[in-house]
């Protein structure tokens, strides 16, 4: 008999969770005004909001934040994360930041300016936030795959080649000051890039002579995907697909909170010393001194042991079956999801879920609010209420695809929570008929408003 697959690690400590009967959780819903982001953590059971800093961090990482450094200048915790970057990932230069935005917010100071254009894969929120920020466009090549949830494709992050070189051909190359690359694409449900595509990408950008950086908060799970999907990669490892994957790029924004298993911390990595100087300044204003930029020793020392956990294959294989485990358990009842599954996250494709609710009444939110009150699951929306509304006609934004999202912080839950979640979205499933109302807004935010905003809901 085949031995079945088993997890690549045990667990050493635990935190309890508490149940709660639906009364609880609709006074709580209610009184969170029905946003899930305003829930206290302990009225929440299981916690698929983010996969974000919500890891559990292993023995080799909590006995590192022992060793920390914490001298404000040179200390050896900063090395420790330059060597473990120069090793996995290829880069000479790096900035630490205190997380994946901040990255961002620091790079695109020393490059962006106003009315130039960023095109890529389908941007990541507080990405695209940075770029409009300072009035310039971040332009979506990602392919048209990615937008049919049913259709099977192995890369549906990957840019579209004819899409991209449209934009680098019509426009003068000082307005094009980079390609950002999202690996894995967070925006069109977790979804990988091919090593051929990243290939592809960079030698297109190398014809105009635009660099190409990579958001680089899942590189990890990428290079998982590029092993088991890409057929010429299936002997490699890893850290070997990993070196490759970053030759295709000039530098690399990093959220450490998501393939490096911390709580905290971030990192922006170059090849170029004149734009790594240049950022610097930038680093010192906004972040920190340069050799621990908004992290502290400890938090470093953890990020660095983390980048080599992040990138072990029996790691990474339990992680993205678990993922899996819960997007076929959905699958087999029948629930429309994104397909194939992403590395951090299940999306479930709301409006095929909810056919009877209005688009005006949000129905990925609706799909959240009723898989909260089923079973105390937290998911998130990445819908309308997320898309915002258009900023000059102030209306309504409906984007391409309306979902929810399950994503799995790593290494803290086991397959009976999977099954639980699924069975309680499997509930909803079989009263979906008869939800028929959504809600509709009290107050929001002028922009980013998903995370404040105040809804009721319509009898
Ligand atoms: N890039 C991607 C692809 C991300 O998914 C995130 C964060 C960031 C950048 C920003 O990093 O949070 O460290 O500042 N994504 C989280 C999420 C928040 O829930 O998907 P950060």
């Amino acid at each position: 008999m085949d031995l079945p697959f088993a997890e690549s690690y045990k667990i050493k400590m635990v935190e309890t969770m508490r149940r709660s009967i639906r009364k609880e959780r609709e006074r709580w819903i209610r009184d969170a005004r029905y946003n899930l982001f305003n829930l206290r953590s302990d009225q929440v059971f299981i916690d698929l909001l983010t996969d974000s800093g919500t890891g559990a961090m292993s023995d080799q990482q909590w006995s590192a934040l022992m060793l920390g450094d914490e001298s404000y200048a040179g200390a050896s915790s900063y090395f420790k994360v330059k060597d473990a970057i120069q090793d996995i990932l290829g880069f000479e230069y790096f900035l630490p930041t205190h997380q994946g935005r901040a990255a961002e917010n620091v790079l695109f100071s020393a490059m962006i300016t106003e009315g130039n254009l960023i095109p890529g894969n389908a941007h990541f929120d507080t990405t695209k936030g940075h770029i409009e920020f300072r009035k310039a466009t971040a332009v979506d090549c990602t392919i048209d795959e990615a937008y049919d949830t049913t259709l099977d494709h192995p890369f549906k992050g990957n840019v579209d080649l004819e899409k991209l070189e449209a934009v680098l051909q019509n426009n003068p190359r000082e307005n094009i000051p980079l390609i950002m690359v999202t690996v894995t694409c967070n925006t069109a449900g977790g979804q990988p890039v091919s090593m051929q595509n990243l290939k592809d990408v960079y030698f297109l950008a190398q014809k105009y002579g635009v660099p190409v950086f990579f958001d680089s908060a899942r590189f990890a799970e990428n290079a998982y995907f590029i092993k088991t999907r890409e057929p010429d990669y299936a002997d490699s490892s890893i850290r070997e697909i990993v070196r490759e994957m970053f030759q295709y790029s000039d530098g690399m924004t990093m959220s450490g909170k998501k393939d490096a298993i911390v709580n905290m911390g971030g990192f922006i990595a170059f090849r170029d010393k004149i734009l790594f100087r240049k950022s610097s300044v930038y680093n010192i204003m906004f972040e920190g001194y340069v050799t621990y930029g908004g992290m502290s020793g400890r938090d470093m020392n953890a990020l660095a042991q983390g980048l080599y956990e992040g990138t072990e294959f029996d790691y990474l294989e339990t992680r993205i079956r678990q993922t899996a485990y819960l997007g076929n358990r959905l699958r087999d009842f029948g629930i429309p999801t994104q397909y194939p599954f992403g590395g951090h996250a299940v999306f479930v494709d709301a409006r095929r879920f909810l056919t009877n609710v209005p688009k005006e009444e949000f129905i990925a939110q609706t799909l959240a609010i009723e898989l909260y009150l089923e079973g105390g699951v937290r998911g998130v929306e990445i819908g309308s209420l997320m898309a915002d509304r258009d900023p000059v006609t102030r209306k309504n934004r409906y984007p391409g695809l309306e979902l929810m999202r399950l994503t799995i912080p790593r290494r803290v839950y086991t397959n009976n929570h999977m099954e639980y979640v699924a069975v309680a979205l499997k509930n909803v499933f079989d009263r979906r008929e008869r939800i028929t109302r959504g809600v509709k807004i009290l107050w929001e935010a002028p922009i980013m408003r998903h995370f404040t905003i105040e809804l009721e809901k319509i009898r």
